[in-house]
């Protein structure tokens, strides 16, 4: 298997994570800095790196890309700005549109800070304030604060866990070893690269799939699946966290409850909860579900993990989602909740 890790960097952060990742890879992987960099014909995985220059990806880096037909492709970059920034996001979803209208397949994205070239930052700040150029949009004292300690150990470490994830994707496309059609996967991923937001039942929906159909194709990194026996325990985990949202789809509406879940008694075929303490109420026809899965998705930085309850027609009954702070992350104690459950169905 032939890959190739080109990258560019004026100032060694895009270095450090090209050369982070390809420590994880399969030994013989190229890492090439773009001035040596061999022609892209003939590999079967291409990872490209580059810095943000004035929001956009480094010039000599768009113009190689552009020479890459029909790859399949990763890329990652460092910039200044924060992670979840509107310039990393209009980076990530323009780079991958360029890519698939070159024919290529996108098989992931990672971007971190990088700190910023001091001779950039001591210009800004001896223009005039009157200067259009004067600070820089960019160089705002907690961002440039923030940004002088990245790429670190953690961002070098999601980096080659990133590589990792690549590598497992493109054996299950080239390989088609799970029962799930190449096709059906690759359609997929096209729909978990177009940047729309992530709910399973949305995906399914524009991609004429059921849930399971849809959830069966996502790459494996983001699937465990647990038995539908397991729906006592599993709820009584999820009771634990402090705040979680619980998604019921119906063929007109989405219905979403904010809170922490509440624990209810089984009656029957039901498993009922009244609690006037909750917001969450009602009665959940347990007997229907026949798979459980946990979905974990990065979005564009942001994670979202969540417990799918799957009816025996393939289609969502129910999901929870790990809460979030007001600061919109996870919230730790339903993260690392969920990465026990995560590790107990590896
Ligand atoms: C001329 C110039 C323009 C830059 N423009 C941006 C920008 O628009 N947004 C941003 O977040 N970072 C910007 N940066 C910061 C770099 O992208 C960032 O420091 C990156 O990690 C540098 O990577 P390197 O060390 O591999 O060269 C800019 C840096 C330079 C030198």
């Amino acid at each position: 298997m032939k890959i190739l890790v080109v990258y560019h960097s004026l100032t060694g952060n895009t270095k450090k994570v090209a050369e982070a990742l390809t420590e994880s890879l399969p030994q013989g992987t190229i890492l090439s800095p773009l001035s040596e960099a061999p022609e892209p014909e003939g590999f079967d995985l291409i990872f490209f790196g580059f810095w943000v220059d004035r929001a956009k990806v480094c010039k000599p880096m768009e113009e190689y890309m552009e020479r890459v037909k029909s790859a399949n492709a990763a890329f990652f970059f460092t910039q200044v700005g924060w992670p979840h920034g509107r310039v990393a996001k209009k980076i990530t979803l323009e780079t991958t549109e360029k890519l698939k209208a070159l024919g290529s397949y996108v098989l992931g994205t990672f971007h971190c800070q990088g700190r910023m070239d001091e001779k950039i930052i001591a210009m800004a700040r001896r223009l005039p304030p009157t200067h259009p150029r004067s600070g820089f949009s960019f160089a705002k004292s907690a961002l440039l604060a923030e940004s002088e300690l990245h790429p670190d150990r953690e961002d070098l470490e999601k980096a080659a866990q990133f590589a990792q994830s690549v590598l497992r994707e493109y054996q299950c496309l080239s390989t088609g070893t799970t029962k799930v059609s190449v096709d059906r996967k690759a359609k997929v991923l096209d729909w978990l690269n177009s940047g729309k937001y992530f709910i399973v039942s949305i995906m399914a929906g524009d991609l004429g799939l059921t849930d399971l159909e849809a959830i069966e194709a996502l790459p494996p990194q983001m699937v465990r699946k647990a038995p539908a026996e397991d729906f006592k325990s599993l709820w009584e985990t999820l009771a634990l966290w402090p705040s979680a949202l619980f998604l019921a789809v119906s063929p007109a509406a989405v219905v979403e409850v904010k809170g922490p879940i509440p624990l209810g008694t089984f009656n029957r075929d039901m498993y009922n909860i009244h609690d006037p303490k909750f917001a969450l109420n009602g009665h959940l026809l347990y007997q229907k579900i026949s798979q459980i899965f946990l979905l974990a998705k990065n979005f564009e930085g942001r994670d979202s993990l969540a417990v799918h309850f799957l009816t025996k027609e393939g289609q969502t009954g129910f999901a929870v989602y790990a809460g979030r702070g007001p600061d919109k992350t996870i919230l730790r104690e339903a993260r690392e909740s969920f990465l026990e459950l995560w590790n107990l169905y590896s």
